[in-house]
Protein backbone atom coordinates (compact mmCIF):
# COMPACT_ATOMS: atom_id res chain seq x y z
CA UNK A 1 0.00 0.00 0.00
CA UNK A 2 2.77 2.29 0.57
CA UNK A 3 3.93 2.71 -3.05
CA UNK A 4 0.39 4.56 -3.88
CA UNK A 5 1.37 7.21 -1.51
CA UNK A 6 4.17 9.60 -3.00
CA UNK A 7 5.64 10.66 0.26
CA UNK A 8 7.06 7.48 1.34
CA UNK A 9 8.94 7.42 -2.17
CA UNK A 10 10.42 11.28 -1.83
CA UNK A 11 10.84 9.82 2.40
CA UNK A 12 11.40 6.47 2.20
CA UNK A 13 12.91 6.71 5.93
CA UNK A 14 9.85 8.30 7.20
CA UNK A 15 7.90 6.23 9.93
CA UNK A 16 4.47 8.24 9.70
CA UNK A 17 2.14 7.93 12.93
CA UNK A 18 0.59 10.71 13.03
CA UNK A 19 -2.75 9.98 10.41
CA UNK A 20 -5.35 10.87 12.83
CA UNK A 21 -4.19 13.98 12.79
CA UNK A 22 -3.62 14.31 9.15
CA UNK A 23 -3.55 11.19 6.21
CA UNK A 24 -0.95 11.31 3.35
CA UNK A 25 -2.14 11.43 -0.01
CA UNK A 26 -2.08 8.61 -2.52
CA UNK A 27 -1.76 8.83 -6.75
CA UNK A 28 -5.21 8.58 -7.09
CA UNK A 29 -5.92 11.48 -5.15
CA UNK A 30 -2.99 13.89 -6.16
CA UNK A 31 -3.87 12.58 -9.81
CA UNK A 32 -7.39 13.14 -9.95
CA UNK A 33 -6.81 16.87 -8.68
CA UNK A 34 -3.84 17.66 -11.50
CA UNK A 35 -6.15 16.13 -14.25
CA UNK A 36 -9.01 18.27 -12.84
CA UNK A 37 -6.71 21.36 -12.53
CA UNK A 38 -5.01 20.63 -16.05
CA UNK A 39 -8.01 19.58 -17.98
CA UNK A 40 -11.23 20.23 -16.57
CA UNK A 41 -10.57 23.60 -14.39
CA UNK A 42 -13.48 26.24 -14.89
CA UNK A 43 -15.72 27.97 -12.74
CA UNK A 44 -18.91 26.30 -11.51
CA UNK A 45 -22.67 26.97 -11.43
CA UNK A 46 -22.15 30.32 -13.31
CA UNK A 47 -21.50 29.77 -16.91
CA UNK A 48 -22.64 28.08 -20.17
CA UNK A 49 -19.19 27.16 -21.75
CA UNK A 50 -18.49 23.77 -21.94
CA UNK A 51 -15.21 23.72 -19.12
CA UNK A 52 -17.61 25.27 -16.84
CA UNK A 53 -20.29 22.96 -17.73
CA UNK A 54 -18.27 20.22 -17.33
CA UNK A 55 -16.63 21.41 -13.79
CA UNK A 56 -20.10 21.75 -12.31
CA UNK A 57 -20.76 18.31 -13.39
CA UNK A 58 -17.78 16.94 -11.39
CA UNK A 59 -19.11 18.85 -8.43
CA UNK A 60 -22.15 17.84 -8.57
CA UNK A 61 -20.71 14.11 -8.72
CA UNK A 62 -18.47 14.68 -5.59
CA UNK A 63 -21.51 15.65 -3.76
CA UNK A 64 -23.13 12.11 -5.23
CA UNK A 65 -20.13 10.61 -3.91
CA UNK A 66 -20.29 11.55 -0.48
CA UNK A 67 -24.28 10.94 0.11
CA UNK A 68 -23.42 7.50 -1.31
CA UNK A 69 -20.57 7.46 1.53
CA UNK A 70 -22.78 8.31 4.23
CA UNK A 71 -25.66 6.93 2.93
CA UNK A 72 -27.73 9.75 3.04
CA UNK A 73 -31.10 9.76 1.89
CA UNK A 74 -30.52 12.76 -0.61
CA UNK A 75 -27.81 14.58 -2.27
CA UNK A 76 -28.93 17.88 -1.24
CA UNK A 77 -28.40 16.87 2.60
CA UNK A 78 -24.37 16.75 2.21
CA UNK A 79 -23.09 20.94 2.08
CA UNK A 80 -19.56 21.13 1.67
CA UNK A 81 -17.52 23.22 4.07
CA UNK A 82 -13.64 23.32 4.89
CA UNK A 83 -13.20 20.84 7.46
CA UNK A 84 -15.11 19.25 10.53
CA UNK A 85 -14.43 22.53 12.72
CA UNK A 86 -16.38 24.73 10.12
CA UNK A 87 -19.26 22.28 10.01
CA UNK A 88 -19.57 22.36 13.93
CA UNK A 89 -19.45 25.58 13.76
CA UNK A 90 -21.96 26.24 11.14
CA UNK A 91 -24.53 24.66 13.07
CA UNK A 92 -23.45 26.39 16.04
CA UNK A 93 -23.50 29.74 15.02
CA UNK A 94 -27.09 29.03 12.56
CA UNK A 95 -29.83 27.39 14.97
CA UNK A 96 -31.72 29.10 16.17
CA UNK A 97 -31.28 28.61 20.24
CA UNK A 98 -33.22 30.36 22.22
CA UNK A 99 -32.41 31.37 26.11
CA UNK A 100 -32.60 28.87 28.14
CA UNK A 101 -31.71 26.22 25.57
CA UNK A 102 -29.70 23.62 26.35
CA UNK A 103 -26.79 21.75 24.44
CA UNK A 104 -25.56 18.75 25.44
CA UNK A 105 -21.94 17.90 25.40
CA UNK A 106 -19.02 15.63 27.11
CA UNK A 107 -15.68 16.40 28.11
CA UNK A 108 -14.46 13.83 25.95
CA UNK A 109 -14.92 16.37 22.99
CA UNK A 110 -12.27 17.64 20.67
CA UNK A 111 -12.40 21.55 21.11
CA UNK A 112 -13.82 21.67 17.59
CA UNK A 113 -17.11 20.51 19.34
CA UNK A 114 -16.94 22.15 22.21
CA UNK A 115 -15.36 25.36 21.50
CA UNK A 116 -18.13 26.73 18.97
CA UNK A 117 -21.12 25.52 21.15
CA UNK A 118 -19.80 27.61 24.16
CA UNK A 119 -19.62 29.95 21.67
CA UNK A 120 -23.54 29.74 20.70
CA UNK A 121 -23.83 29.72 24.58
CA UNK A 122 -23.13 32.62 25.25
CA UNK A 123 -24.15 34.27 22.29
CA UNK A 124 -27.89 33.25 22.76
CA UNK A 125 -28.16 32.97 26.68
CA UNK A 126 -28.39 29.19 26.06
CA UNK A 127 -27.04 26.44 28.78
CA UNK A 128 -24.25 23.52 28.44
CA UNK A 129 -25.15 20.56 29.97
CA UNK A 130 -22.50 17.78 30.55
CA UNK A 131 -22.85 14.01 30.06
CA UNK A 132 -20.72 12.37 32.58
CA UNK A 133 -17.50 10.14 31.51
CA UNK A 134 -16.88 6.98 32.80
CA UNK A 135 -13.38 6.05 34.16
CA UNK A 136 -12.29 4.93 30.60
CA UNK A 137 -13.09 8.64 29.31
CA UNK A 138 -16.30 7.03 27.14
CA UNK A 139 -19.61 8.38 27.91
CA UNK A 140 -21.74 7.09 30.66
CA UNK A 141 -24.98 6.19 29.99
CA UNK A 142 -26.27 9.06 32.01
CA UNK A 143 -27.67 11.61 29.74
CA UNK A 144 -28.61 15.09 31.00
CA UNK A 145 -31.35 14.97 28.38
CA UNK A 146 -34.90 17.57 29.63
CA UNK A 147 -37.64 18.82 27.28
CA UNK A 148 -35.15 21.77 26.58
CA UNK A 149 -32.33 20.19 25.07
CA UNK A 150 -32.01 21.06 21.09
CA UNK A 151 -28.82 19.83 20.64
CA UNK A 152 -26.97 16.53 21.56
CA UNK A 153 -23.26 16.98 20.34
CA UNK A 154 -21.02 14.15 20.54
CA UNK A 155 -17.73 12.94 19.02
CA UNK A 156 -18.23 8.99 16.87
CA UNK A 157 -14.70 8.21 18.02
CA UNK A 158 -12.62 9.97 20.17
CA UNK A 159 -9.43 11.36 19.05
CA UNK A 160 -7.89 10.90 22.44
CA UNK A 161 -9.12 7.30 23.13
CA UNK A 162 -9.83 6.06 19.94
CA UNK A 163 -13.14 4.47 21.86
CA UNK A 164 -16.23 4.72 19.56
CA UNK A 165 -19.56 6.15 21.21
CA UNK A 166 -22.54 3.67 21.70
CA UNK A 167 -25.21 6.48 19.46
CA UNK A 168 -27.92 4.11 19.74
CA UNK A 169 -29.25 4.70 23.17
CA UNK A 170 -27.75 8.69 23.01
CA UNK A 171 -29.90 9.06 19.82
CA UNK A 172 -33.52 6.96 21.07
CA UNK A 173 -33.19 9.15 23.96
CA UNK A 174 -32.75 12.83 22.35
CA UNK A 175 -35.60 11.77 19.70
CA UNK A 176 -37.70 11.33 23.21
CA UNK A 177 -36.86 15.07 24.32
CA UNK A 178 -37.13 15.95 20.51
CA UNK A 179 -33.75 17.38 20.39
CA UNK A 180 -31.24 16.95 17.41
CA UNK A 181 -28.04 15.17 17.54
CA UNK A 182 -24.91 16.20 15.63
CA UNK A 183 -21.90 13.85 15.00
CA UNK A 184 -18.27 14.49 15.28
CA UNK A 185 -17.05 12.08 12.80
CA UNK A 186 -13.99 13.87 12.21
CA UNK A 187 -11.59 10.25 13.14
CA UNK A 188 -14.55 8.08 12.74
CA UNK A 189 -14.91 8.89 9.00
CA UNK A 190 -11.78 7.08 8.03
CA UNK A 191 -11.92 3.86 9.33
CA UNK A 192 -15.99 3.08 10.11
CA UNK A 193 -18.67 2.71 7.83
CA UNK A 194 -20.72 5.25 8.27
CA UNK A 195 -24.38 5.25 7.62
CA UNK A 196 -26.05 8.40 8.71
CA UNK A 197 -29.75 6.86 7.82
CA UNK A 198 -29.39 3.88 10.24
CA UNK A 199 -27.65 6.23 13.01
CA UNK A 200 -30.60 8.19 13.05
CA UNK A 201 -28.82 11.21 13.52
CA UNK A 202 -29.33 14.68 12.60
CA UNK A 203 -25.98 16.46 11.79
CA UNK A 204 -22.81 14.45 10.83
CA UNK A 205 -19.20 16.40 10.00
CA UNK A 206 -16.24 15.08 9.05
CA UNK A 207 -12.97 16.51 7.18
CA UNK A 208 -11.66 15.19 3.53
CA UNK A 209 -7.79 15.23 4.89
CA UNK A 210 -8.30 12.77 7.33
CA UNK A 211 -9.95 10.55 5.02
CA UNK A 212 -7.15 10.78 2.43
CA UNK A 213 -8.14 13.61 0.82
CA UNK A 214 -6.93 16.96 0.61
CA UNK A 215 -7.41 19.65 3.42
CA UNK A 216 -10.02 22.92 3.24
CA UNK A 217 -12.65 20.35 2.59
CA UNK A 218 -15.09 18.55 4.69
CA UNK A 219 -18.59 18.00 4.94
CA UNK A 220 -21.73 18.53 6.88
CA UNK A 221 -24.73 16.26 6.72
CA UNK A 222 -28.10 17.52 7.25
CA UNK A 223 -30.87 15.87 7.90
CA UNK A 224 -33.72 17.74 5.49
CA UNK A 225 -35.48 19.04 8.02
CA UNK A 226 -32.56 19.97 10.42
CA UNK A 227 -30.41 21.47 7.40
CA UNK A 228 -34.12 23.72 6.94
CA UNK A 229 -33.73 24.85 10.76
CA UNK A 230 -29.98 26.36 10.14
CA UNK A 231 -30.21 30.19 8.70
CA UNK A 232 -27.30 30.92 6.20
CA UNK A 233 -24.59 32.46 7.83
CA UNK A 234 -22.79 33.84 5.14
CA UNK A 235 -24.17 35.97 2.18
CA UNK A 236 -22.92 36.24 -1.39
CA UNK A 237 -22.56 34.68 -4.79
CA UNK A 238 -24.10 30.76 -5.21
CA UNK A 239 -26.33 31.13 -2.31
CA UNK A 240 -28.89 33.42 -3.61
CA UNK A 241 -31.78 33.25 -5.88
CA UNK A 242 -32.97 36.90 -6.30
CA UNK A 243 -31.54 40.17 -4.90
CA UNK A 244 -32.70 43.13 -4.95
CA UNK A 245 -31.09 46.26 -3.84
CA UNK A 246 -32.84 45.99 -0.17
CA UNK A 247 -33.21 42.28 0.12
CA UNK A 248 -32.72 38.63 -1.30
CA UNK A 249 -34.34 35.33 -1.08
CA UNK A 250 -31.99 32.50 -1.12
CA UNK A 251 -31.53 28.79 -2.40
CA UNK A 252 -32.36 26.05 -0.28
CA UNK A 253 -30.13 24.31 1.12
CA UNK A 254 -27.24 22.83 0.83
CA UNK A 255 -26.25 25.93 -1.68
CA UNK A 256 -27.53 28.52 0.87
CA UNK A 257 -24.89 27.30 2.90
CA UNK A 258 -22.37 27.33 0.17
CA UNK A 259 -21.31 30.76 -0.51
CA UNK A 260 -18.83 32.00 -2.96
CA UNK A 261 -17.24 30.08 -5.41
CA UNK A 262 -16.39 26.65 -3.87
CA UNK A 263 -13.31 23.90 -3.10
CA UNK A 264 -14.03 22.58 -6.27
CA UNK A 265 -10.93 20.69 -6.59
CA UNK A 266 -10.84 20.15 -2.90
CA UNK A 267 -14.07 18.45 -3.62
CA UNK A 268 -12.89 16.29 -6.53
CA UNK A 269 -9.84 15.44 -4.66
CA UNK A 270 -12.60 14.55 -2.04
CA UNK A 271 -14.68 12.20 -4.29
CA UNK A 272 -11.43 10.33 -5.01
CA UNK A 273 -10.35 9.49 -1.77
CA UNK A 274 -13.68 8.66 -0.38
CA UNK A 275 -13.68 6.09 -3.27
CA UNK A 276 -10.29 4.69 -2.39
CA UNK A 277 -10.90 4.77 1.10
CA UNK A 278 -14.44 2.33 0.05
CA UNK A 279 -12.03 -0.02 -1.05
CA UNK A 280 -8.45 0.11 1.48
CA UNK A 281 -8.17 -1.97 3.57
CA UNK A 282 -6.22 -1.59 7.51
CA UNK A 283 -3.93 -3.68 8.24
CA UNK A 284 -4.83 -4.69 11.90
CA UNK A 285 -2.43 -3.03 13.70
CA UNK A 286 -4.08 -1.94 16.88
CA UNK A 287 -3.67 -4.94 18.96
CA UNK A 288 0.17 -5.61 17.98
CA UNK A 289 0.39 -1.44 18.47
CA UNK A 290 -1.07 -2.03 21.98
CA UNK A 291 1.15 -5.24 22.95
CA UNK A 292 4.52 -3.21 21.86
CA UNK A 293 3.50 -0.57 24.17
CA UNK A 294 2.12 -2.80 27.35
CA UNK A 295 5.41 -4.36 26.97
CA UNK A 296 7.13 -0.92 27.79
CA UNK A 297 7.60 -0.12 31.73
CA UNK A 298 5.76 3.27 32.58
CA UNK A 299 4.06 2.68 29.43
CA UNK A 300 0.32 4.19 30.82
CA UNK A 301 -2.71 4.21 27.67
CA UNK A 302 -4.93 6.63 28.02
CA UNK A 303 -8.70 4.44 27.15
CA UNK A 304 -9.65 2.13 25.52
CA UNK A 305 -8.74 1.80 22.11
CA UNK A 306 -10.98 0.75 19.45
CA UNK A 307 -9.95 2.49 16.10
CA UNK A 308 -5.71 2.45 15.27
CA UNK A 309 -5.19 5.25 17.52
CA UNK A 310 -3.36 4.91 21.04
CA UNK A 311 -2.61 7.82 23.14
CA UNK A 312 -0.05 7.36 26.00
CA UNK A 313 2.26 8.74 28.99
CA UNK A 314 5.36 7.72 30.28
CA UNK A 315 6.14 7.91 33.25
CA UNK A 316 9.49 10.48 33.82
CA UNK A 317 8.95 11.00 30.35
CA UNK A 318 7.42 14.44 28.77
CA UNK A 319 5.98 13.27 25.60
CA UNK A 320 7.55 16.43 23.70
CA UNK A 321 11.11 15.75 24.68
CA UNK A 322 10.03 11.77 23.07
CA UNK A 323 7.94 13.41 20.38
CA UNK A 324 11.38 15.56 19.64
CA UNK A 325 13.66 12.48 19.83
CA UNK A 326 11.68 10.09 18.16
CA UNK A 327 11.74 12.98 15.65
CA UNK A 328 15.44 12.63 15.31
CA UNK A 329 15.15 8.92 14.18
CA UNK A 330 12.17 10.42 11.42
CA UNK A 331 9.52 8.49 13.43
CA UNK A 332 6.19 11.26 13.21
CA UNK A 333 4.26 10.64 16.03
CA UNK A 334 1.71 13.39 17.83
CA UNK A 335 2.06 14.97 21.09
CA UNK A 336 0.81 18.15 23.27
CA UNK A 337 -2.90 18.58 24.04
CA UNK A 338 -4.19 16.56 21.44
CA UNK A 339 -6.78 19.55 20.93
CA UNK A 340 -8.55 17.86 24.03
CA UNK A 341 -7.56 19.95 27.32
CA UNK A 342 -10.73 18.43 29.25
CA UNK A 343 -9.97 15.06 28.49
CA UNK A 344 -6.32 14.77 29.08
CA UNK A 345 -7.27 16.92 32.45
CA UNK A 346 -9.47 14.10 33.20
CA UNK A 347 -7.43 11.91 32.88
CA UNK A 348 -4.54 13.44 34.93
CA UNK A 349 -2.11 15.15 32.46
CA UNK A 350 -1.14 18.22 30.43
CA UNK A 351 0.03 16.67 27.78
CA UNK A 352 0.39 13.10 25.92
CA UNK A 353 1.70 10.78 22.92
CA UNK A 354 -0.38 9.73 20.33
CA UNK A 355 0.39 7.23 17.71
CA UNK A 356 -2.41 6.60 15.09
CA UNK A 357 -1.85 4.15 11.92
CA UNK A 358 -3.06 4.80 8.38
CA UNK A 359 -3.74 2.36 5.37
CA UNK A 360 -0.13 2.64 4.57
CA UNK A 361 1.25 1.68 7.92
CA UNK A 362 3.20 -1.47 8.53
CA UNK A 363 3.95 -3.96 11.56
CA UNK A 364 7.50 -3.02 10.59
CA UNK A 365 6.56 0.65 11.41
CA UNK A 366 5.55 -0.35 14.96
CA UNK A 367 8.72 -2.25 15.63
CA UNK A 368 10.85 0.23 14.62
CA UNK A 369 8.74 2.33 16.39
CA UNK A 370 8.81 0.50 19.25
CA UNK A 371 12.75 -0.18 19.69
CA UNK A 372 13.67 3.83 19.09
CA UNK A 373 10.77 4.44 21.82
CA UNK A 374 12.46 2.30 24.02
CA UNK A 375 15.63 3.87 23.47
CA UNK A 376 14.12 7.26 23.53
CA UNK A 377 12.94 6.14 27.20
CA UNK A 378 16.07 5.31 28.29
CA UNK A 379 17.70 8.02 27.58
CA UNK A 380 15.27 10.64 28.41
CA UNK A 381 13.58 8.84 31.70
CA UNK A 382 14.30 11.16 34.60
C1 LIG B 1 -12.50 14.25 16.90
C2 LIG B 1 -12.11 15.44 16.07
N1 LIG B 1 -13.00 16.40 15.84
C3 LIG B 1 -12.73 17.48 15.09
C4 LIG B 1 -11.49 17.66 14.54
C5 LIG B 1 -11.21 18.87 13.74
O1 LIG B 1 -10.96 18.56 12.40
P1 LIG B 1 -10.46 19.68 11.39
O2 LIG B 1 -9.24 20.30 12.03
O3 LIG B 1 -10.13 18.92 10.15
O4 LIG B 1 -11.57 20.64 11.22
C6 LIG B 1 -10.49 16.70 14.77
C7 LIG B 1 -9.13 16.89 14.24
O5 LIG B 1 -8.17 16.37 14.75
C8 LIG B 1 -10.82 15.56 15.55
O6 LIG B 1 -9.91 14.61 15.80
Amino acid sequence: MKEQFPIFRYHPELTYLDSAATAHKPDCVIDAMTHFLQRDYATVHRAAYRSSVRATELYHAAREGVRHFLNASHVDEIVFTRGTTDAINLVARAFPFQPGDEIVLSQLEHHANLVPWQMAARERGAVLKWIPLQANGSLSSELPLSPRTKIVAVTHCSNVTGAIASLAPLVQTARHVGALVLVDGAQAAAHLSVDVQALGIDFYAFSGHKCYGPTGIGILYGKKEALHRLSPLQGGGDMVDRVFPEKSTYQPPPLCFEAGTPNLIGAVGLKVALEFLQTAVYPPLLIPALALLHQIPGVRILGTPEIPLITFSIEGVHPLDLAGFLDSHQIAIRTGTLCAQPLLRFFGCEHAARISMGVYNTEEDLDRFAKILREGIRILQR
